[in-house]
């Protein structure tokens, strides 16, 4: 046996026992005559005691022994005295007397520690990623993935629904992002797509009639990336047949529900049922369709207030069909010169052409600082202070532009704000459901109508006659799950009749040709019998760094990439040898 215990095993009643562990050298303390190695697995750590004087050979290989050296130890287990015992490891209240050791493998001095945490920069983890992983953190991170991903597959599996694989080389089809493409040898100038998501297969798979499907997915999406963007991805991905949006709701928040209390029972759901918020009332009180509900700091519209003001900015804005909106930031009335010069640039630098303030004074009788002072009645100032709730000591802030501009600057001010004022509870969840996407949206650069979703999301049937009268007020059956200000998942009941999939494609602009082409595996599908479906696809890298308390989904991956798509680690994307290219017909351009 190669060991009897793991690292993070033993406890006073193994007193007295015999036992073998392996594991790498976490740290390692020189007293002299004595050495302990806090030695460590995927399990935890175990102090191991080396006595020159009991067993010398034991004690020689200690002293020879480095960081990451990897060890097989024999010995005694022996409570610790009261005075020595860590309460900070699951095995602090015992530790291993060695009589026999062995190197295992040596290890070079490694270029990250990892018995401590951090300091260095992100591309010399990744560059290491394996010796990253083996730090605590990450090694709970990927523990935790594993748990909701199990946690998924068992609730789904006791839900009636079956896991089905499908492909990863299959047809492009523009769906929002930018394919991945894969040349294929046996046709010369042919090309597989990887996934953007199994949003066809899954409609598909409805057809063929397997009702309640799911998939822990990988996806890939050549986009520009973010904190929470990877070029490849995973999705739970769901489809149902015979429902409604409401089914695939309710399904949905049973199932985060249950995850939460069952897989990180500290984190506390703000509000059951789940709220939900139309699309026109998120962008409306919030300024983003994925607002973080952690906290108010509400967008107030003042527009009435100031539409006939002298103030040419406010006015001006309203007249041109744009509007004037506010938020308060608490106690913030202090703010130096300096400090408010800085927020204008932050407004600026979201597209806003200026940022107007009023400053309250602590103390009644004295005057209200401002930037727009002298431009407004002091009846408008009364009504703009009295619309945003303004108390002694606050900062009020407005911004008058399109009610796109307004609504970026202000959800970014309102998340600054949040930030400063420390109004984010700790282990909060705040889920929410943003219902009654528009279904389409103007392009006015290329312009056409496109599918806010994709093209295959239904119009809500009391707006379906407008389809081609008024198509911006077709609202979507697409809905998506918001968690703590990010997009944890979208979804939509779909099109299944061939005749409003038709109408879909030609508000798109698609032509019969190009849906031929590009969907008419579809189209033929659905002319046998496709049954009404709908389903959703929650993010499970978004979700996991949300559960874990992280800024970036790379760290719940175990392999990501970099901002610039390069895995650090092999060095991919890399140059392949000119007969591999040759093979694939494909010429380089130099
Ligand atoms: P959608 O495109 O909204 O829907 O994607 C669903 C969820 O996947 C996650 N996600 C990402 N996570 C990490 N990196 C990315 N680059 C990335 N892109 C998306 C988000 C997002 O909410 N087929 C539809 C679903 C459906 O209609 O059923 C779809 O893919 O959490
Ligand atoms: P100005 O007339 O440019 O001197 O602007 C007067 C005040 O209005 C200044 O405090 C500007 O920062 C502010 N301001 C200018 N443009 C806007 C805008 N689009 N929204 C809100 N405030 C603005």
């Amino acid at each position: 046996m190669f060991r009897s215990h793991t690292c993070g095993e033993l406890r006073p009643e193994h007193a007295g026992q015999e036992v073998t562990l392996a594991g790498w050298v976490h740290r390692r303390r020189d007293h002299g005559p004595l050495i302990f190695i806090d030695l460590r697995d995927r399990f935890g750590l175990t102090q191991v005691v080396f006595d020159s004087t009991s067993t010398p050979e034991a004690h020689a290989l200690a002293n020879e022994s480095r960081s990451e050296y990897v060890l097989q130890v024999q010995g005694v287990v022996v409570v610790r005295p009261e005075e020595s015992i860590n309460p900070e490891i699951a095995t602090g209240q015992i530790e291993v007397h060695a009589h026999t050791a062995a190197i295992l493998n040596a290890a070079r001095t490694t270029p990250l520690y990892i018995a401590k945490e951090g300091g260095e920069e992100e591309p010399l983890r990744l560059k290491y990623r394996y010796l990253d992983l083996r730090r605590e953190r990450m090694q709970r991170n990927m523990l935790l993935r594993h748990r909701v991903v199990k946690f998924i597959r068992d609730f789904l599996d006791q839900e009636d629904f079956i896991e089905i694989e499908t492909p990863i080389l299959i047809k492009s089809t523009p769906e929002g992002a930018r394919d991945y493409l894969v040349p294929s040898r046996i046709h010369p100038g042919r090309f597989y797509a990887l996934p953007q998501s199994p949003q066809q297969l899954k409609q598909l798979l409805m057809v063929a009639g397997f009702d309640r499907y799911f998939q822990i997915a990988r996806c890939f999406r050549d986009e520009d990336q973010r904190a929470d963007r990877q070029p490849e991805f995973t999705q739970l991905d769901v489809e149902m047949s015979f429902v409604e949006q409401e089914d695939v709701l309710q399904l949905t928040e049973r199932l985060f529900i249950s995850l939460v209390h069952e897989v990180t029972p500290d984190k506390r759901i703000l509000q059951t049922p789940f709220p939900r918020l139309t699309y026109a009332e998120a962008l409306s009180r919030y300024g983003t369709d994925k607002p973080d509900l952690r906290y108010g700091l509400e967008l107030v519209d003042v527009s009435d207030i100031v539409a006939n003001t002298e103030f040419n900015v406010f006015r001006g804005a309203v007249e041109r069909g744009g509007q004037v909106k506010g938020i308060r930031a608490p106690g913030c009335g202090s703010y130096s010169r300096k400090q408010l010069d800085e927020l204008t640039e932050l407004a600026r630098a979201n597209g806003a052409k200026g940022l107007a303030w009023a400053a309250l004074p602590d103390a009644a009788g004295e005057d209200v600082r401002s930037s727009f002072g002298r431009f407004v009645s002091n009846e408008e100032m009364q009504g703009l202070i009295e619309r945003l709730g303004g108390q002694p000591g606050d900062l009020l802030l407005y911004i008058a532009d399109m009610p796109n501009v307004v609504a970026a600057t202000l959800d970014r001010m309102r998340r600054e704000f949040a930030e400063r004022l420390d109004l984010i509870p700790p282990d909060t969840l705040a889920f929410v459901w943003i219902v009654d996407f528009p279904l389409v949206e103007w392009d006015a650069d290329e312009h056409r109508w496109y599918a806010v979703h994709h093209p295959f999301t239904a119009p809500q049937d009391v707006d379906l006659a407008l389809l081609e009268s008024d198509p911006g007020k077709v609202r979507a059956k697409a809905y998506d799950i918001v968690l703590n200000g990010y997009e944890a998942g979208g979804g939509s009941v779909r099109i299944h009749r061939r005749d409003i999939q038709q109408r879909m494609f030609d508000l798109l602009g698609i032509s019969q040709e190009t849906a031929q082409a590009q969907f008419g595996h579809m189209l033929e599908a659905f002319e046998y019998g496709a049954p009404p479906h709908g389903g959703i696809a929650p993010g499970i890298d978004r979700l996991v760094m949300l559960l874990a308390d992280e800024l970036t989904i790379r760290e719940v991956m175990a392999f990501p990439k970099t901002q610039q798509a390069i895995d650090l680690m092999t060095n991919a994307p890399s140059a392949v040898d000119e007969r591999q290219l040759k093979e694939l017909h494909i010429t380089l351009r130099s």
